[in-house]
């Protein structure tokens, strides 16, 4: 039997031991968009097997944690809210389950059983699609249950999926990271990189297209080198659609009836070949705000960083995608303080931010991984030091957003209609190509429609506009 056929039936056995009592479920995400994107999978799993969502942490029978640690503050998080829960594992006998990037790593795995002893399901990224086996031992046995694997996972197909809008649909495309940037714990959690089968990544978006979804993201943490790993190790993949690439997925996609908007992250600024410029530039449903993570704008950090490219290969490569594509609009991550980084150093991350007036910026504090290359750097960053160089850096990206702004202001936008606004509920939000929040006045027949809006004010984080 086929893994995840054997899972449904382990989600049919997990129903019948309930009696069909209608128990409920909360799931806490940390991190990614494809954190987002499995905890949908587990909410798919969960409601076949008879749970229905909450958001009422005290009317929940089980909590699930799908954890990330790509960064320190996570961890902090995470205990932090296992100690608010062992009230209500005490009073109440609650299901316990954690899961995701943090569990592959052995300290932290330590630390919950010995500290945390009341959580009674530990799985990795790895065995997600096992959750429902794990689930129905640990109901049945009532011991702590750990199902975490080193190797790497397959791919499994066909998991079912709560999607969290009607509107826009996360889609991963492959899984793992073979890149090693010496600050990053993800190859390490996430294992190696497996793109997914052409045919089964048309065929989901043909069916959320039939279903109304407008939006596709594609996922994957290094989306354009989508089956080149295949290519290099020569293991089998089937050409579908004329799909054998990330450019071809791109044409593929364009071409399905019914989607609006083709978006996807996280592209890695040495692999952007001509080719998938090209499918940017031409398929008029891509959109052109294109996130290009630069994390410094420094050469020698760009080295110990191991991102293999310089600063002035990224600046070239900017320069030649403004010119291939029209409007387009860049978005970036940068890390600040990493071992070593020297004030000049830092001065050149600034200078390219100044030079290429990123539509967003994702900022981020150094931090130091267990397992990685960067955690052994004897010339770590002061604490003070980083937060001064943040401060800096976010100063310098405010005032460029509040000018980029103005560019905005009277400009007719077409923006995907998405809901009532939750700040203010006479108005609705959509999204610009460039992902950028609108607001404004319309009856509810506008939403999940594409609408013409003029831009009548800025506001930092959004934009005001009008039918
Ligand atoms: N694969 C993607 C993103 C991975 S994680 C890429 O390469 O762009 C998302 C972001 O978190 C990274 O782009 C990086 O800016 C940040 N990040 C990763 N590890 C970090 C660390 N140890 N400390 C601080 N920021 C980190
Ligand atoms: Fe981490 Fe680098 Fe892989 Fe992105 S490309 S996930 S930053 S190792
Ligand atoms: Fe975090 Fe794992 Fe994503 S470490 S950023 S959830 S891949």
């Amino acid at each position: 039997m086929n893994p995840i056929e054997e899972q449904k039936q382990y989600m049919k056995e997990v129903k019948e031991y309930h009696q069909n009592k209608k128990l409920k479920y909360l799931i806490l995400t940390m991190g990614c968009q494809l954190n987002e994107n499995d905890s949908e999978k587990l909410s798919g799993m969960l409601e076949e097997m008879g749970y229905e969502e909450t958001e009422n942490q005290k009317e929940a029978d089980l909590i699930l944690f799908n954890t990330c640690c790509v960064r320190e503050n996570a961890e902090d998080k995470l205990f932090g809210k296992l100690g608010e829960l062992k009230r209500l594992k005490e009073e109440k006998g609650i299901i316990i389950a954690i899961g995701g990037c943090m569990m592959q790593e052995k300290h932290i795995t330590d630390k919950i059983k010995e500290s945390y002893p009341f959580v009674d399901l530990l799985f990795g990224t790895h065995t997600l699609y096992k959750f429902p086996e794990d689930l129905l031992k640990a109901l049945k046995e009532r011991r702590k249950l750990e199902d975490i694997i080193d190797i790497e996972g397959e791919i499994h197909e066909g998991l079912p999926v709560k999607r969290n809008s009607q509107l826009k649909a996360s889609v991963t495309i492959m899984n793992g990271c073979n890149n090693f940037c010496s600050y990053c714990i993800v190859p390490y959690v996430r294992g190696r990189e497996r793109s997914r089968q052409p045919k089964d990544i048309i065929q989901e978006i043909k069916e959320l297209a039939k279903k109304g979804y407008q939006e596709i993201m594609l996922l994957g943490q290094n989306v354009n080198s989508y089956l080149r790993v295949e290519k290099e190790k020569g293991i089998d993949f089937e050409e579908y659609e004329g799909v054998h690439s990330f450019a071809t997925l791109l044409r593929a996609i364009n071409k399905i009836e019914g989607i609006q908007r083709i978006r996807f992250v996280s592209p890695h600024p040495k692999d952007f070949t001509d080719d998938v410029i090209d499918a940017i530039a031409e398929c008029d449903k891509v959109c052109k705000l294109i996130h290009l993570p630069l994390q410094s704008g420094n050469t020698k950090v760009l080295k110990e960083m191991n991102r293999k490219y310089t600063k002035e290969q990224y600046l070239a490569l900017a320069e030649k995608m403004k010119k291939a594509i029209p409007n387009l609009t860049l978005s970036t991550d940068i890390i600040v303080g990493f071992p070593g980084e020297t004030e000049e150093e830092f001065e050149d991350t600034l200078e390219v931010v100044r030079r290429l007036k990123f539509e967003q910026v994702y900022m981020f504090l150094y931090s130091r991984r267990v397992g990685t290359p960067g955690d052994k750097m004897e010339n770590q960053i002061p604490e003070q030091q980083k937060h001064e160089r943040f401060d800096r850096l976010k100063a310098l990206v405010e005032s460029q957003i509040q000018e980029n702004n103005q560019k905005y202001l009277g400009t007719i936008q077409k923006v995907l209609v998405e809901g009532e606004s939750k700040n203010n509920e006479n108005f609705l939000t959509g999204r610009t190509d460039s992902n950028k929040v609108v607001i404004f006045e319309g009856s509810q027949d506008f939403i999940g429609k594409m609408q013409d809006l003029k831009i009548i004010s800025e506001h930092m984080w959004y934009l005001k506009g009008e039918v």
